[in-house]
């Protein structure tokens, strides 16, 4: 297994490109689905989680062309050969349980594992399952697997989330589309994502009002066509290269990244003292010398402060003069990353969903374990900003959602390397 060792206290300078967003990419791959024509999804990341997803579309049937230098996705799904997504496809990432709504809305049936995915907290898909309920499907849940059919098609429905959930707004999105009749969607997630799938859906020809607001409004088409689509850039990859900025005293470029979707962030990163504008070709990140001010926040769904950039804010509130207040809204097992902090001499109080950072003055090196994705990343800006070597094992989280991690912050002066183990 691969680790990655840093040697911290190099300030960062340069440019780092931001890539498109997993999280929204997954779900563009599962729109492939729904058109017997090709998709091609531009500013692809090329990740552990996108290829695996790839891999479960092509196990459906799906043609799949990566043309890796123009980073793109050529998807094409002329006939779903399979309704079925086994276990051994789906447990690695829950995403990938996102093509039962579409292989139910084009086929009328699917046979989908329960999903697995990070250990972030139990995760159910519940919400995911009574929209496609709510739709007309007969649902079943049998040895692990969801049986699901609509052979008569889905049929628009008047849905009311009971609380904001990302994966359930988009899946409802993905099924809705090719419903009969109208489907509203309220209490829904507003995360950039939303939009970016409706702006592909509607590229294909699907009817889809008002995602990034409140309350969703789609009218079913009885099929999709093809299209070209640009994923968005990745918020959660912009936000962990400024918060990486700031822990190694940097002035960092973003280039491609849109300020106004880590605005929760940078009101944060500007409160402790660091200054973060947008600019013609991205995002500028200038961390002044000096300890930064301690900051309170809450994870909460977009707008507000997002649950997959907590474990990198708190490795950049450790050093910070003071105490800072951490509340996890949205997981309810997400800092697994405080005892790793903790190595390198972090001082973290977790109790239930809280968590109280006392800054220290510095941090320094250690062996550390990563557990997660997110968490994985905040070990490294810890490495970053401590003194001595700090060595990253368990490094396959990271690859699942940080391409070339290692290549752009070693452009920018960070001292890391990937350690082969054989
Ligand atoms: C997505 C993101 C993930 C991010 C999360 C919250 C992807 C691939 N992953 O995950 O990186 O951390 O949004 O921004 O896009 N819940 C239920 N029942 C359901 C669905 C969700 O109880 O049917 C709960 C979850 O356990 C969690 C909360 O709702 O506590 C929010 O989860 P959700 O927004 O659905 O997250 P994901 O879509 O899984």
């Amino acid at each position: 297994m691969d680790r990655i060792a840093i040697t911290g206290g190099a300030p960062l300078a340069g440019a780092i490109p931001i890539y498109g967003a997993k999280n929204s990419a997954l779900k563009l791959q599962a729109a492939a689905l729904l058109s017997a024509e090709p998709l091609v999804l531009e500013n692809m990341p090329d990740l552990a989680d996108t290829r695996f997803m790839a891999q479960l579309l092509a196990s459906l049937g799906v043609e799949v062309a990566w043309i890796k230098e123009a980073r793109t996705l050529r998807l094409h799904a002329a006939d779903i050969a399979s309704t079925i997504a086994p276990y051994d496809l789906v447990r690695k990432m829950r995403a990938t349980f996102n093509v039962l709504g579409p292989l139910l809305a084009r086929a009328g049936h699917a046979t989908v594992s329960l999903p697995g995915g990070c250990a972030i907290g139990a995760r159910p898909v519940d919400l995911h399952l009574k929209a496609f309920e709510a739709m007309g499907a007969d649902i079943h849940i049998e040895q692990g697997y969801v049986k699901a059919a609509a052979l008569r098609g889905l049929r628009g429905a008047e849905i009311e989330f009971p609380f904001v959930s990302v994966g359930a707004t988009e899946h409802a999105m993905l099924a809705a589309v090719l419903a009969k009749g109208d489907t509203i969607l309220r209490n829904v997630a507003r995360e950039p994502e939303i939009a970016d799938l409706a702006d592909c859906l509607n590229a294909m020809g699907a009817r889809i009002e008002g995602a990034g607001e409140e309350e969703i409004r789609i009218r079913g088409v009885t099929s999709l066509t093809g299209a070209k689509h640009a994923v968005v850039a990745d918020r959660i990859e912009t936000g962990t290269y400024a918060i990486a900025a700031a822990a190694a005293t940097g002035d960092v470029l973003l280039e491609g990244a849109n300020i106004e979707h880590i605005a929760a962030l940078a009101k944060l990163l500007r409160a402790s003292g660091v200054s973060i504008e947008a600019e013609a070709k991205g995002v500028r990140v200038k961390r002044p010398n000096g300890r930064l001010a301690p900051v309170d926040f809450d994870t909460e769904p977009f707008p507000g402060f997002p649950t997959d950039l907590q474990a990198q804010m708190m490795a950049l509130l450790c050093m910070a003069d003071g105490r800072s207040r951490i509340r996890e809204t949205i997981f309810e097992n997400r800092f697994m990353h405080a005892p790793e902090l903790a190595r390198l001499g972090a001082q973290i109080a977790v109790q239930g969903n809280e968590a109280i950072v006392t800054g220290v003055d510095r941090l320094v090196g250690a062996p550390v374990m990563a557990t997660d994705l997110r968490a994985s990343v905040s070990l490294v800006i810890a490495g970053l900003a401590a003194e001595g070597e700090t060595l990253v094992n368990r490094v396959y989280h990271l690859d699942r959602g940080f391409e070339r991690l290692e290549a752009k912050l070693g452009a920018c002066g960070a001292r890391i390397e990937r350690q082969k183990e054989e």
